[in-house]
């Protein structure tokens, strides 16, 4: 099949690729020229493991290639999926500006009989108004569908090539036979629905999995008012099969570019259709309020921030991505710096990242080396579980003055930390 992706964030790339690799001739479309003249000479423009490889494997090929031309991507496609993002406006509404402007875009370009489909995160409704917005460019017939992305950055290839399910909301049988077909060689379950519970079905996943999240990390709070620890309860509930023993770790809170995102549109679209208050709306504001609530009593475990010297280890958001949206470090630094300490930054690959987003703190130095970050630091703070973060040998940094160690992940044993000559504190944790 011909295939265009509108839009190459880690979704269109991520898809593009795959999709090439499943025999698809696709062309990847951007109106970012310097995106597109990057990926053309086959880099990709952020960190994603197997990425790279799986791109140039493909534009070697000649499968997959890139264009800033909706006329050149979208002439010959017999499906075209948009990609772009969708961005949250400061009320919590979504953004749909780019979906509305990729429609208008592609309209003209269309090919007889293509399948429109919406890839990004969109509230219910939104395909009719995609649909509306072509017909109002152009006489050639069309369909629609929504097909949800459910990968995860730091794993995204893997998560396309390996998906729990693939949604395909249509009311198109024949769009539905082909968008089967483009499935079939990920062997994965195929779940037909209406656009809408499609559409659905991606907030409510993303917001039942932020759900678990403030869960355990409510529980992990109480467990701080007692001797209970925090881990050894999820051992205790996990293996019963109606809750399961994955996507329980506690720590600062969710952050990423969806999680966040998402549960403030269900937040907004509650209190718009007057259900608010609600879960969605709760758990938007215990998640804003975590990171200062635990920095004030982070504060008083390591007796004030003042003049002390901390690492900061992991600047993105979680490990194997540089992606810095919604990091805990963007909220944790600067409140240690406004609180007078003197913070050094770590992180194996958002370093050049973090130097942009955070230049506003010129007194904040950054490093790429985890040994420097560390000598003669009064507090390490871990903020993400980087594999090379979480296996580091940390006695090379005992003092003879009292060292406190943060684990904010929970990624650590107390004695070896204590072994180490640090103090520790975990999240929920009263351990060993
Ligand atoms: C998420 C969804 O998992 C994915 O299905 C969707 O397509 C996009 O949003 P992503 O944001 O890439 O993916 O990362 P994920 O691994 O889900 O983590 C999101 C946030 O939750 C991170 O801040 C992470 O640290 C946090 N998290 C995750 C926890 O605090 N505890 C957990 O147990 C799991």
């Amino acid at each position: 099949m011909n295939i265009a992706v509108i839009g190459t964030g880690f979704v269109g790339v991520v898809s593009a690729a795959v999709y090439a690799s499943f025999g698809n001739k696709v062309s990847g479309i951007d109106i970012d020229e310097k995106k597109v003249a990057a990926l053309k000479k086959g880099l990709v423009p952020f960190y994603e493991p197997q990425l790279q490889d799986l791109l140039n494997q493909e534009q070697k090929s000649g499968r997959l290639t890139f264009t800033t031309q909706f006329s050149e991507g979208c002439s010959d496609a017999d499906i075209i999926l948009i990609c772009v993002g969708t961005p949250s406006k400061a009320t919590g509404e979504v953004d749909l500006q780019y979906v509305f402007s990729a429609a208008d875009m592609l309209a003209p370009h269309l090919k007889k009989d293509a399948i429109v489909v919406v890839k990004s995160t969109v509230p219910p409704g939104t395909l009719d108004a995609v649909s509306e917005r072509i017909q109002n460019h152009t006489a050639t017939p069309f369909s629609v569908a929504s097909v949800p992305e459910f990968l995860r950055e730091g794993t995204a290839v893997h998560d396309t090539l390996h998906p729990d399910r693939v949604v395909i909301g249509s009311d198109d049988p024949a769009a539905v036979e082909t968008l089967k077909k483009l499935h079939e060689p990920l062997e994965a379950p195929i779940v037909v629905v209406k656009p809408e519970s499609a559409q659905m079905a991606k907030y409510a996943a993303n917001a039942y999995l932020a759900t678990r999240i403030t869960f355990i990390n409510h529980i992990a709070d109480l467990c701080e008012h007692t001797s209970a620890d925090v881990e050894e309860v999820i051992e205790g509930i996990g293996l019963d099969a109606r809750i399961g023993s994955h996507y329980w770790y506690p720590g600062l809170g969710y952050g990423g570019s969806c999680f966040p995102k998402d549960v403030n549109e269900l937040a907004h679209f509650s209190e718009t259709v007057h259900e608010a208050p609600n879960i969605f709306t709760a758990l938007r504001d215990w998640n804003d309020d975590r990171i200062p609530e635990k920095i004030k009593d982070f504060g008083h475990f390591v007796d004030g921030w003042k003049n002390k010297k901390i690492a900061v280890l992991g600047l993105s958001f979680k490990p194997n991505t540089n992606d810095m949206r919604v990091a805990p470090s963007l909220h944790v630094i600067p409140s240690l710096l406004e609180q007078g300490a003197t913070v050094v930054g770590y992180d194996p690959k958002a370093v050049a990242e973090a130097q942009h987003i955070l230049k506003s703190h010129p007194e904040l130095k950054l490093t790429q080396s985890l040994q420097e970050a560390c000598t003669g630091a009064d507090v390490i703070m871990v903020l993400i579980e980087w594999p090379e973060i979480v296996n580091h040998d940390y006695s090379l940094y005992a003092k003879d003055s009292t060292q406190y160690f943060i684990d904010t992940r929970n990624q650590f044993s107390q004695n070896q930390v204590e072994k180490w000559g640090f103090v520790y504190r975990g999240i929920g944790r009263h351990g060993e």
